[in-house]
């Protein structure tokens, strides 16, 4: 989604803006732009499409500070005239990520007092607001006048054209960071867009105004007092993600979780127990004192939290709610102060769950655990309690790695809980641990069934819509099917518990509808077995992802894929693996931008 790059230096910034807005690339974007200041003016250059074109068109650009901008449309159709930065009167210029909510009414009195607008975005209005007052004070009072009108959220960066050596950033909502350099700063809305100039970092808290010029800064809070916030050294690095041997980034991603398994696992598996520590040095406080679990996530991560439902409840007896975390920060909830609120996210900067963690905290929750794979994210810094899962960087959107990792994380969530609570002797304890040691080579196997599953691809290119089917357990890896069929290759998918079928769905089962199965040796198999039969009495074309010895057989309209044997607990994991492999290679068929789905986001920072 947007991303911001800003820098004040001694030397042109230029490819530091256009770098950094490469880092910031695999978020998801459609148009981009920078402004620089020089020689008293602002010199702004705007592309719509990838970075690349942008970098060209900046090629002979020179400025020593600038900001810089990667848009997803929000307000207004994706255009260059609606690509920030927004000019104020060839003075003030600004980007903008996130939503200004009374924007209309703002621009309403803007134009009143004789604003021009030249984009349909909300963010002109912040701009035209600051040059409103601009005339009366400092570049700083002018954005802090401004800021007091808006309501929404925001992480800003600001230039003057007759203010050569400062700019301004704030946040509300939507995250930014600053970045320390020796005699130059930097501001970013991720710590990725930086490592090529600096690993020192503050993290702007919610509210943060920040004034940075060339040899120092100064932070301001809500109130507008000075503060001091803490210089970190990012642990992040700047290893380019390379593609290897693969096409894209989501095969190759698909192809590293035994590697994301084993490292997201490892402090456990080389341990011959388990223990809360690995959640925090607080965990061993409060687990327990919790008497429940709430878990808060979206889409993908949703699903995850799906699954772990079934575990903490059956494993640990621990009862669990999973809600849509858009869904959760508007609903007037009552808080159980022995609740843990367990936030799921690759990212870390989910707008949603970012949110849903502080209504959480607001309504009155205590205690709050984030699962994310990004140390430095915005929801690991606001949670007491921590998980990072260990898959490397995810570029691909559709989300693959992040999501059987956050489900290993989430079984240790289980099994600590379960120990602590007594569900699970000792002998158990090991069994699980063996399982978890096992699991790595056990994705391998299934992942050895990729040239099947791109085969039974073809039957599905020229399908407009897909019925995917699971039972308990399973029922979210169907979810998690659909979502990732229909996110890259647009073809419409839905998933249903299998037993629901005759509650609605089947009446959509013909010769044209594939259904995908999954169907694991469980003790609900024969119950999905009557399920399947009665999409094959329909005509529907059945495609059954199944453990051995299910015994069911392929026959005409039944496509069977032979899953290893029954993987027990862990079994969702095992079944994701080909789901993610049908997506990806249906995807090829339809010649999609797999890594790039249209009107999609890597990371959703805003509502
Ligand atoms: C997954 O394929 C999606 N791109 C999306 O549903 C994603 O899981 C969701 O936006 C949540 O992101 P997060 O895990 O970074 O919070």
């Amino acid at each position: 989604m947007c991303g911001i790059v800003g820098a004040v230096a001694k030397r042109n910034i230029v490819s530091i803006l256009v770098n950094g807005l490469l880092r910031l690339e695999y978020r998801g974007y459609d148009s981009a732009g920078l402004v620089v200041v020089h020689d008293g003016k602002l010199d702004r250059v705007r592309s719509i499409g990838r970075v690349a074109e942008l970098a060209t068109k900046s090629a002979n650009t020179y400025g020593e500070l600038g900001i810089a901008h990667t848009r997803w449309a929000t307000h207004g159709v994706p255009s260059e005239r609606n690509a920030h930065p927004h000019i104020s009167r060839d003075l003030i210029a600004v980007v903008h990520n996130g939503i200004i909510e009374n924007y209309e009414e703002l621009r309403t009195d803007l134009t009143e007092q004789g604003y021009e607008f030249t984009s349909d975005t909300d963010t002109e209005v912040i701009a035209h607001l600051i040059h409103s007052h601009y005339a009366q004070g400092s570049l700083l009072v002018a954005t802090q006048m401004a800021l007091s009108r808006l309501i929404g959220a925001y992480a800003i960066g600001v230039v003057a054209a007759d203010n050569p050596h400062q700019l301004i950033a704030a946040r509300k909502g939507s995250p930014l960071l600053l970045g320390v350099g020796e005699g130059e700063h930097f501001i970013a809305s991720d710590m990725s867009a930086l490592l090529q100039v600096t690993k020192n970092v503050v993290y702007l808290e919610e509210g943060d105004v920040v004034e940075v010029n060339l040899a120092n800064y100064r932070i301001f809070d809500t109130q507008g007092i000075s503060i001091q916030r803490p210089v970190n050294v990012s642990q992040l690095n700047n290893d380019s993600v390379e593609l290897g041997e693969y096409q894209h980034y989501m095969q190759k991603e698909i192809h590293e979780q035994p590697q994301a398994l084993a490292d997201t696992l490892e402090s456990v598996c080389n341990s011959q127990t388990m223990v809360p520590g690995i959640f925090g040095a607080e965990a061993t406080a409060i687990f327990p004192q919790i008497d429940s679990i709430l878990i808060l996530a979206c889409g993908t991560s949703h699903h995850a939290g799906m699954v772990a439902r079934y575990w903490l409840e059956e494993i640990a007896g621990i009862q669990c709610t999973v809600e849509i975390a858009s869904e959760y920060r508007y609903r007037a909830s009552v808080a159980n102060p022995n609740t843990l609120v367990v936030t799921i996210s690759q990212s870390g900067e989910t707008a949603d769950t970012l949110a849903a963690l502080n209504h959480a905290k607001v309504t009155g929750h205590l205690f709050t655990l984030a699962i994310c794979n990004v140390p430095e994210s915005a929801i690991i810094r606001q949670s007491k309690l921590r998980f990072l899962t260990r898959a490397g960087p995810e570029i691909g959107v559709a989300s693959t790695k992040a999501f059987t990792t956050q489900l290993a994380a989430l079984f240790l969530l289980t099994l600590v809980l379960a120990k602590l609570r007594g569900r699970i002797d000792p002998e158990r304890e090991q069994q699980f641990l063996h399982e978890l040691r096992h699991l790595p080579s056990a994705v391998k196997k299934v992942l050895a069934l990729e040239p099947q599953i791109a085969e039974l691809s073809r039957n599905f290119a020229d399908k407009q819509h897909a019925l995917f089917l699971g039972r308990g357990l399973h029922y979210p890896i169907a979810l998690e099917g659909a979502l990732k069929l229909k996110e890259i290759s647009y073809i419409h998918a839905e998933a249903y518990p299998a037993g629901e079928l005759k509650h609605g769905p089947l009446a959509l089962v013909d010769k044209d509808m594939p259904v995908v199965s999954v169907a694991p040796n469980d003790m609900l198999l024969e119950k999905l077995k009557s399920n399947l039969q009665e999409v094959r009495a329909r005509g529907g074309e059945l495609y059954v992802f199944a453990d051995a010895n299910t015994h069911i057989k392929e026959a005409e309209g039944v496509h069977i894929l032979q899953m290893p044997e029954h993987a027990g607990f862990l079994s969702p994991i095992l079944h994701t693996i080909p789901l993610q492999l049908l997506a990806y290679y249906v995807a090829l068929q339809k010649g999609t931008d797999v890594d790039k789905p249209r009107n999609l986001a890597k990371s959703v920072t805003v509502e």
